[in-house]
């Protein structure tokens, strides 16, 4: 059966990977979040002290990064490892959170995480998530998705998941995080997030992840249908 890239893009906090994840599940598709890679850049940057202002510095730092997702079934996550270390609850704190859309307005670093996202997705069969997949990195992916939700809704969702991971922040200060980020990451000139004329949107404000999950899974359904019968 052929296979289909699907791009998922949309704000913070709209469940954009939980849904990834599950669609990716139910198709055998390999899910890739690219969040997490401009996460990991960005706690490279601050422990390495990269000055954001240095475009040597900036290359010469990408120069180190190696980013690798590895699938953890008993969790039922994919950790992200940065050099080799797993830094999957790291790169969710709010100090990598306050500093990710200003590292990834960068042009240097978006021009690197997209090379490595497009060589990630070449074979298809991928459900990747982000800001820009439908709009940049893969312009011809076969489904796309822009997910959206009340700002209010979201900043609960972070919360809890913050939880989980033993963080704290207050609904306020999540609150303000995630408005600083709509505001860089649809405002900024290199692939800013936009909703494509050709994709679908889906208001996840009221709706729960399993009935996320069955929307997408279902225009998936459609166009792999659609496909076989050409
Ligand atoms: O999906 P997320 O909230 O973990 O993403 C963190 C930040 O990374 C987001 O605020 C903007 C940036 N990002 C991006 O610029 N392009 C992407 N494809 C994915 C994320």
């Amino acid at each position: 059966m052929s296979k289909i890239i699907i791009a998922i893009d949309g704000y913070a906090g709209c469940g954009k990977s939980t849904t990834a994840k599950q669609v990716a599940k139910a198709l055998n598709y390999a899910y890739i979040d690219t969040g997490a890679m401009y996460r990991a850049v960005t706690l490279y940057f601050q422990e390495q002290q990269v000055p954001l202002d240095n475009v040597a510095a900036i290359d010469a730092a990408l120069e180190q990064i190696d980013i690798r997702f590895e699938a953890n079934p008993a969790q039922q996550r994919n950790e992200t490892f940065l050099n080799g270390r797993n830094v999957s609850n790291e790169i969710r704190s709010l100090s990598v959170s306050e500093q990710v859309s200003e590292v990834s307005a960068l042009p240097a670093v978006r021009k690197a995480m997209v090379a490595q996202q497009q060589r990630m997705g070449q074979a298809k069969g991928v459900v990747m998530d982000g800001r820009d997949i439908g709009s940049n990195v893969f312009p011809e992916a076969e489904l796309k998705i822009f997910m959206t939700a009340d700002l209010e809704a979201r900043a609960r969702r972070r919360q809890v998941e913050l939880q989980g991971q033993n963080q704290s922040a207050s609904l306020n200060q999540i609150v303000e995080n995630l408005q600083k980020r709509d505001f860089l990451d649809t405002s900024r000139a290199e692939a800013p997030l936009t909703q494509t004329a050709d994709a679908i949107v889906i208001d996840t404000t009221t709706l729960t992840i399993a009935e996320q999950t069955d929307r997408v899974l279902a225009l998936a359904t459609q166009i792999l249908a659609k496909q076989q019968t050409i």
